[in-house]
């Protein structure tokens, strides 16, 4: 047998992995009494042990004290959207200044480019990738609805040229040279979602800014699983969810960042006045004044119950620093990657990036046959055997499975569950 397969295998490079114990830190959801082998990081992320005294000290403090909370001690919630600036700064590599946990990924990238989109006749156009999800298509193509534009012409989707629907930077620079002259803004994934490829934010940005373009990225795949650089990347904006790989919960509060070049901007914006600045805030004055920064783009006073979760999230990324959890996340997709090649090759086709550095935690698989089937048939037919079994990936259409070893919680056994479970498929066990 293939010592990759082997049980005793898996259990020592858990025992030896130096991060193996963050695990702990998780509920991990059961099926049959026993742990599940989740997957699925990539879609929502599992609950930190921590959440609930988060969540739970919120609550307590409106029971006893309600509108004074706002007010009293160290989580007055008055700041408390300032009390996770610091560690989602670090998280995504920018100053503390650059960032603010406001409102929902999609409202977020449109509230951005508000003030990052600002087409004229003459350069009318978002460049964006073919194939994106769906929710980013909807607000970009309303988007130039919006402005009077036609997203027939002005909303262009730079097709893969890769196989199995992978970009090339080159096929990316492309693109920005060829419609450079009619570009606005470029919003781009920093990991896609389906492929689970990562790009290169500095040279995406490069490339638009020297097209005269301004660019934002959606980093809802790509924080909390790939190292970034936003500051140094140059981006203008980005936006992310932190239901994900950040742990934080369904429908969590998310993030937005806005490079510090725009901290006082007078480009427009959807204000409100949480968005006003905080020394004068409360003065009630008619007048917006913005605050500088990031938080300047806020509307509304923050979601405290949504953000309390992320406060417990973002301190496991602070004990442990990303440089760290991106080498176990490695490891362990590599362990993945190798297992398929060694004894799933007739059965699953990897279509994300061979090379770690073009991706993150995430591999995409498409199924080839298995148990008399091909195709589509035999994806959902392995995907369906895997739930059976405790082991949750999740399912895109047509024919994706996506396997996401999330390097908090995620070990090597979870990994080896899952390659057994396809070969017993495969083999009609
Ligand atoms: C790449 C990408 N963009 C946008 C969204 C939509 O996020 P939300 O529903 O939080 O606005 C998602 C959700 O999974 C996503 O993966």
């Amino acid at each position: 047998m293939n010592e990759l397969l082997s049980d005793a295998h898996a259990r020592g490079l858990d025992a030896a992995d130096p991060l193996g114990d963050l695990r702990d830190a998780f509920l991990i959801p059961q099926h049959d009494s026993h742990a599940m082998a989740y997957f699925c990081g990539n879609s929502l992320g599992l609950q930190p042990v921590a959440a609930r005294a988060h969540v739970d000290e919120v609550m307590d403090k409106w029971a006893t004290l309600a509108v004074e909370g706002h007010f009293t001690g160290e989580t007055q919630w008055m700041g408390y959207h300032a009390l996770v600036r610091p560690a989602l700064a670090t998280l995504v590599g920018a100053e503390p200044d650059e960032v603010v946990a406001m409102n929902t990924l999609t409202a977020n990238l449109h509230f951005l480019l508000v003030g990052f989109y600002r087409p004229t006749r003459e350069r009318p156009a978002i460049l964006m990738e073919a194939g994106a999800f769906p929710s980013d298509r909807y607000a970009l193509e309303s988007q130039v609805r919006f402005h009077g534009f036609d997203p027939a012409t002005d909303l262009i989707e730079v097709a893969p040229d890769e196989p199995d629907g992978l970009f090339s930077m080159e096929a990316i620079a492309r693109a920005i040279s060829d419609h450079g002259p009619r570009l606005a803004t470029i919003v781009w994934p920093g990991v896609q979602y389906r492929t689970g490829q990562a790009f290169d934010l500095a040279a995406i940005t490069r490339l638009g800014h020297a097209a005269g373009a301004t660019v934002g990225f959606d980093l809802a795949h790509a924080v909390g699983n790939v190292p970034l650089a936003l500051h140094d990347s140059g981006a203008d904006f980005a936006a992310w969810c932190h239901y994900k790989y950040v742990n934080a919960g369904p429908g969590a509060v998310a993030g937005a960042f806005v490079h510090a070049r725009h901290a006082h901007t007078d480009r427009p914006r959807f204000a409100g006045w949480w968005g006003h600045e905080a020394a004068t805030r409360f003065q009630m004055g008619a007048e917006f004044v913005p605050a500088p920064g990031a938080e300047g783009w806020q509307q509304s006073n923050p979601p405290i119950l949504a953000i309390a979760p992320l406060r417990a999230s973002l301190a496991l990324f602070e004990r442990t620093g990303m440089p760290a959890l991106r080498a176990r996340s490695e490891r362990l997709t590599g362990y993945l990657e190798a297992l398929i090649d060694a004894t799933l090759a007739d059965t699953l086709h990897v279509i994300t990036p061979r090379e770690p550095a073009r991706r993150g935690a995430q591999l995409s698989l498409r199924v080839l046959q298995g148990r008399g089937r091909r195709g589509r048939d035999a994806g959902r037919s392995l995907f369906d055997f895997l739930v059976s079994r405790g082991v949750l990936g999740d399912w895109r259409e047509p024919d994706v499975i996506r396997i996401s070893p999330a390097p908090l919680y995620n070990t090597y056994a979870d990994v080896l569950r899952f390659a057994e479970a396809v070969i017993a498929w495969r083999d009609g066990a």
